[in-house]
Order: structure tokens, then C-alpha cells, then sequence
């Protein structure tokens, strides 16, 4: 997008170092916020690794990183996005935080400028109303890790205009993503099949039908898939999963949208998965 030049970015977590990894990459500056300092080095960092292992992998050249790694600025002020032309939010899935992240982005920048939410399930048409501008404010779901997978999921709300789903689209393509259109549903298409899948893989476990490690080699060997459930939940983050789920039970309302008890136990001991060390598996080393 020619006019779009500079995108700021709200969250340096998973997904967020992953998203302006990909922006820096393809050419666009990046402002990169978090409340947290210690988020953004550890962000930083991730990003340089990464880039580092495209380096070593003959997919970009040094000069392409440096100059990757030169175009992220980072900070702890949202006011430091005053001036970009497309923000992308990737902060924790909590629908307040989002919510008032939004409340005061709409405040602090241009008019014109599309608001985007790279949330997992929150609905965007919600999202949009806390703004003055829900013709202008869409989700860019970005999959993980995102340097890596193919698929952005474009969410329109209720009040999204054409313009705005075209600018989305037409970003998506230059990230050399590809871009899939669906409606503002809980959970939209990808965390709507896969978070129950996910949830019920942890029923088994704590059913005490088979072990962790079966239960991931079953659908590994006998469904295709890169990764098991449980693998893929510690990958992804067991809270951003109890988040995703609570909002498929409240928005669709059905029992078998509930959340597995041991996910939730797991989430209240602090065990997140790989980003604190444990999960279902152990990642201490
Ligand atoms: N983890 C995944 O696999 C995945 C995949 C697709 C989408 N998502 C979505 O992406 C978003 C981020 O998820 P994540 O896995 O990167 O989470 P994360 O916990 O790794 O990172 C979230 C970051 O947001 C920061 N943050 C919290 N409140 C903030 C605020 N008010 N302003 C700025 N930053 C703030 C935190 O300090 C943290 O660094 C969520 O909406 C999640 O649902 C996650």
C-alpha cells in the first residue's frame, strides 16, 4: 500500500514480535508498543533470533535483517502511534484490555486510518463500537508462528467497510500471506474447529483415557497433523486457549464449548505452556 508506510503495533508478545517481524521484513517501519519493558526485549530479541534463523536458512540475506531489525521502534507509550498510517493489536486476549486499548488508539490517531485486532475469538463488531470510526476497524488474525504460516483470517464486523477490507487484503498479500475472508462469528473459523479439538483433547487426558504423549502421537500419526493438541496448546499458550473458549461458550452459549477443568487449573498454577517453561510438556531447558 503506498499510502500506508509506517504500522504500529500494540503487544510484543507470541504474536505481536511475530507480526512486526513480518512488516519490518517486507519493507514498512514499525512502531512496537507493550506495557511491558521487559516484553519488548524479550520481543526484540525473538525477532533477532528468527531473523537470524532466515538468515542461516538462505531465505533473506544479512543486509535484509539489519535493515529489518533497524525499521522497529519500540516503546511503552501508545501516544508514540500518533503518527502511523495502519495499527494492528496484539495485545492479551482480554476483551476490556482490548477494548480500552481501542477507546484510547481511537483517540490518539489519524481518522482515516484502519484499526486492526489480531484477536482469537473477541467479536470485532464489539470491539469496533468502542471506537467512532467501526467502518474502519477489522481483524487481521495472524496464525503462529506468524514468519511461518500462510493464513491471515480477515474478520469483518457488522459496521466494516469495503475500503478498509481491501486495504487489510492488499496488506496481507504484500506480507506474501494469504488472506481468507469470513464473518464476525465467536471464535471464526480456525479457533471455532480447532479450540474444541484442542479442549477435548485435554478432556481425555483428564479423563485419563491415554497419556499426553499418546493422545498427541494419535492425531500426529493417524490424522496428519504437525503437531498434537497438546503440543500445539503449550505452543500457543494454555490462557490465550481458556480465553478463546470462554468466549465460544458465552457467545455461542452451548455446553460442549466448555472449558476442559484441567485447562483451567492448569492456567491458575501459572502453567502457560512453553512461555513460562511448563505446560502439559516441560520446556525448562
Ligand atoms: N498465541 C497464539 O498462538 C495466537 C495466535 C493467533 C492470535 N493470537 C492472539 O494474539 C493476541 C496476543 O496473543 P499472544 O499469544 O501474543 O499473547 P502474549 O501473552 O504472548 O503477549 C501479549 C502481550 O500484550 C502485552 N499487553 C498487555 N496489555 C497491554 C496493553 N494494554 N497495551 C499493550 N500491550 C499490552 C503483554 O505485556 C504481552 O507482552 C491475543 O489476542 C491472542 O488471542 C494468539
Amino acid at each position: 500500500m503506498s499510502d500506508i508506510k509506517v504500522i504500529g503495533v500494540v503487544g510484543a508478545g507470541t504474536m505481536g514480535n511475530g507480526i512486526a517481524h513480518v512488516f519490518a521484513l517486507a519493507g514498512y517501519e514499525v512502531v512496537l508498543i507493550d506495557v511491558e519493558e521487559d516484553a519488548l526485549e524479550q520481543g526484540m530479541s525473538t525477532i533477532e533470533k528468527n531473523l537470524a534463523r532466515q538468515v542461516k536458512k538462505e531465505k533473506i540475506s544479512g543486509e535484509e535483517k539489519e535493515a529489518a531489525l533497524g525499521a522497529i521502534r519500540t516503546g511503552t507509550d501508545l501516544e508514540d502511534l500518533r503518527n502511523v498510517d495502519f495499527v494492528i493489536e496484539a495485545a492479551v486476549e482480554d476483551e476490556q484490555v482490548k477494548f480500552e486499548i481501542f477507546r484510547r488508539l481511537d483517540k490518539i490517531t489519524r481518522n482515516e486510518i484502519t484499526l486492526a485486532s489480531n484477536t482469537s475469538s473477541i467479536s470485532i463488531t464489539e470491539i469496533a463500537a468502542q471506537t467512532q470510526r467501526p467502518e474502519k476497524v477489522i481483524g487481521m488474525h495472524f496464525m503462529n508462528p506468524v514468519p511461518v504460516m500462510k493464513l491471515v483470517e480477515v474478520i469483518k464486523g457488522l459496521a466494516t467497510n469495503e475500503w478498509t477490507t481491501e486495504t487489510v487484503i492488499k496488506l496481507a498479500n504484500e506480507l506474501g500471506k494469504t488472506p481468507v475472508q469470513v464473518q464476525d462469528y465467536p471464535g471464526f473459523i480456525s479457533n471455532r474447529i480447532l479450540m474444541p479439538m484442542i479442549n477435548e483433547a485435554i478432556f481425555c487426558l483428564m479423563e485419563g483415557v491415554s497419556s499426553k504423549k499418546a493422545i498427541d502421537e494419535v492425531m500426529k500419526l493417524g490424522m496428519g497433523h504437525p503437531m498434537g493438541p497438546l503440543e500445539l496448546a503449550d505452543f500457543i499458550g494454555l490462557d490465550v486457549c481458556l480465553s478463546i473458549m470462554k468466549v465460544l461458550h458465552n457467545g455461542l452459549g452451548e455446553d460442549k464449548y466448555r472449558p476442559c477443568p484441567l485447562l483451567r487449573k492448569m492456567v491458575s498454577s501459572g502453567r502457560l505452556g512453553r512461555k513460562t517453561g511448563q505446560g502439559f510438556y516441560d520446556y525448562s531447558d
